[in-house]
């Protein structure tokens, strides 16, 4: 369990560490099956509904808290760890050819901007992630900051140029690409409302220092932003993607129905 805190004991093993109680239960709501579940006998006395719920008992191991502090990345882990093989997943190649709506990352670092983000990408009705480096999404950290999301979402992080040729194939399939730059950002830059969310849409956001990477910005066939006062220069990258990504369920309510 500790060689799953780093993404090379992921790779090796094919597996996930989920720590707590309420990854366990989106885990479970999900489908997913528990390769090993970790809990200390306390836990295990307080919530005999949700171990009714496993597909597996024998996945069950007993360990003291001090164990269970040893495994988990946290200081204070709430009772339970458990672990998930990558391969049930949401495969990419499963989702539809031409997506409906994309959400596009160049290089975010920060795991809980990460998290938060694809919280809201799975609110919002987000069909794809497509990660250029940056940090990974199947971390403890950004899998306890999205509660869960990044598990029911197809996500793929792949070398910025191959961002690049994805967007490409993306567009020639007629998805636009729109690219969320900060509002002093030089160009036809747009307020992110006058925009038609509806169509097919990738929508590409930037790093939290470099922003946006001029060949990516370049690519895009809009440009919107989120005005605001000029006290600050941008926004953080997931409270701006909230407005983005909701703008396409608050436009497609106004709608009627086709
Ligand atoms: C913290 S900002 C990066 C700031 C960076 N210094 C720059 O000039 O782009 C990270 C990303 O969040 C998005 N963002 C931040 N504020 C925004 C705003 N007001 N409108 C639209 N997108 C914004 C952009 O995609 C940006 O690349």
């Amino acid at each position: 369990m500790r060689r799953l805190h780093r993404s090379s004991g992921r790779l090796e093993q094919g597996l996930l560490l989920l720590e707590g109680t309420h990854l366990l239960q989106e885990a479970l709501e999900l489908g997913l099956r528990p390769d090993l579940v970790l809990a200390t006998p306390d836990w295990q006395e307080r919530h005999g509904a949700l171990l009714a719920r496993l597909p597996d008992a024998g996945r069950l191991r007993t360990a003291s808290p001090e164990v269970l502090a040893a495994a988990a990345t946290t200081g204070h882990p709430d009772g339970v760890l458990l672990t998930l093989a990558m391969a049930q997943l949401p495969a990419p190649a499963a989702a539809a050819s031409a997506p409906g709506f994309v959400l596009a990352l160049d290089r975010l670092q920060d795991p809980g901007n990460l998290g938060t983000l694809l919280r809201t990408a799975l609110a919002a009705g987000v069909e794809r992630v497509w990660l250029a480096e940056g940090a990974d999404a199947l971390q403890p950290k950004v899998l306890r900051a999205s509660s869960g999301a990044a598990l029911a979402l197809p996500i793929e992080r792949m070398p910025a140029p191959d961002l690049e040729a994805r967007l490409v194939e993306a567009q020639s399939h007629g998805v636009q690409l729109v690219a969320a730059m900060v509002p002093e950002a030089a160009g036809s830059v747009q307020p992110y409302w006058e925009l038609d969310w509806c169509r097919p849409t990738a929508l590409l956001l930037g790093n939290e220092g470099a922003g946006l990477a001029p060949e990516l910005a370049r690519l895009a066939d809009q440009w919107v932003t989120i005005p605001h006062s000029p006290a600050v220069e941008s926004l953080n990258v997931a409270a701006a993607a909230a407005l983005l990504l909701l703008e396409r369920t608050r436009q497609a309510h106004g709608r009627p129905a086709p």
